[in-house]
């Protein structure tokens, strides 16, 4: 019942700024309370405790491209691979998913059994409404992300490909389609060169969903797991931090703060064997 009441007020909670001063408040007198057996106090204690020392959501990239790096054309998919989507929406459901603003476009929409956060500079775009927020940058976003209800789980980027450059350095993992189709004119690019260095990654073979007739082309899915997964981890926690102090210090109110975009000169390149 605590759970739900703090829940309830949590998420509804526009600027954060009593997220975070509870969290301040839980850390520093948890334990006094609950030395003093206060029944109730611990029992919300220990939901906040357990609620905030719980480790980051994991952070993955799924992204279908195809050997030329080619994600989209015209502001949309440019193959029709109806198995991959299944795959997709299989593996996002009952997730967090982040995409910026022209992919939400794409959509036409927000992803219905996921929790929403859209990326864009336009602070009017929309009204936040439950499962569908709007942030404007990626700091803000995995923020979100990690204030986001419980009952959802991991989060996916799910592009496009100004989002997939930026979540480069910060993300746990890959789950990449590799599709087996020429695309002419595609507009939209996923920099396979991100991958050059192979040591630096952890690669295997999804598993894939059973390819069918409504398939335009054939496919592969990889899962890319990187080797340096604590730093990526610290350094997402320092971001929200910071994310989290600058609300507590503005009194709650929303600041503008970017994370710096990965340099994709100085990444390495990857082949897909
Ligand atoms: N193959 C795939 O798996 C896949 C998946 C998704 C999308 N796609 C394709 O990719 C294409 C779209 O990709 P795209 O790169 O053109 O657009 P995008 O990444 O979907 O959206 C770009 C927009 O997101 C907002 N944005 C990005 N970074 C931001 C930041 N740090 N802070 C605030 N806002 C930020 C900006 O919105 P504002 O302009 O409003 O400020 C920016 O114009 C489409 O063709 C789509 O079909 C392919």
């Amino acid at each position: 019942m605590w759970r739900s009441r703090i829940s309830r007020r949590r998420w509804r909670c526009e600027d954060y700024a009593y997220t975070d001063l509870i969290h301040n408040f839980s850390h520093r007198f948890g334990g006094a309370f609950r030395r003093l057996g206060i029944h109730k106090v611990d029992r919300v204690c220990h939901c906040m405790l357990t609620q905030w020392a719980a480790p980051m959501r994991r952070l993955t990239s799924i992204v279908a491209v195809n050997k030329d790096g080619v994600i989209g054309c015209r502001n949309s998919l440019p193959w029709r691979v109806k198995s991959d989507l299944a795959f997709f929406k299989a593996t996002t459901s009952g997730n967090i998913v982040l995409m910026g603003r022209k992919t939400y476009d794409s959509l036409g929409r927000c992803l219905p059994n996921r929790y929403n956060i859209v990326l864009s500079r336009q602070f009017n775009l929309f009204e936040d409404h439950p499962n569908c927020v709007l942030r404007d940058g990626v700091v803000e976003g995995i923020a979100e992300a990690e204030i986001a209800p419980p009952c959802f789980d991991e989060v996916f980027v799910i592009g496009g490909a100004t989002m997939y450059t930026q979540f480069h350095d910060i993300v746990d993992r890959y789950l990449i389609t590799v599709v087996d189709k020429v695309v002419d004119n595609g507009d939209a690019f996923f920099d396979l060169k991100l991958f050059n260095e192979p040591s630096k990654w952890d690669v295997s073979r999804v598993v894939s969903p059973s390819q069918g007739e409504h398939d335009e082309a054939s496919y592969e899915i990889f899962e890319l797991i990187p080797t340096d997964l604590d730093v990526r981890n610290q350094c997402r926690q320092e971001a929200v931090n910071s994310v989290r102090s600058k609300r507590i210090g503005t009194n709650g109110r929303y600041r503008r703060s970017r994370y710096p975009a990965s340099d994709p000169k100085s990444s390495p390149a990857f082949s897909w064997v």
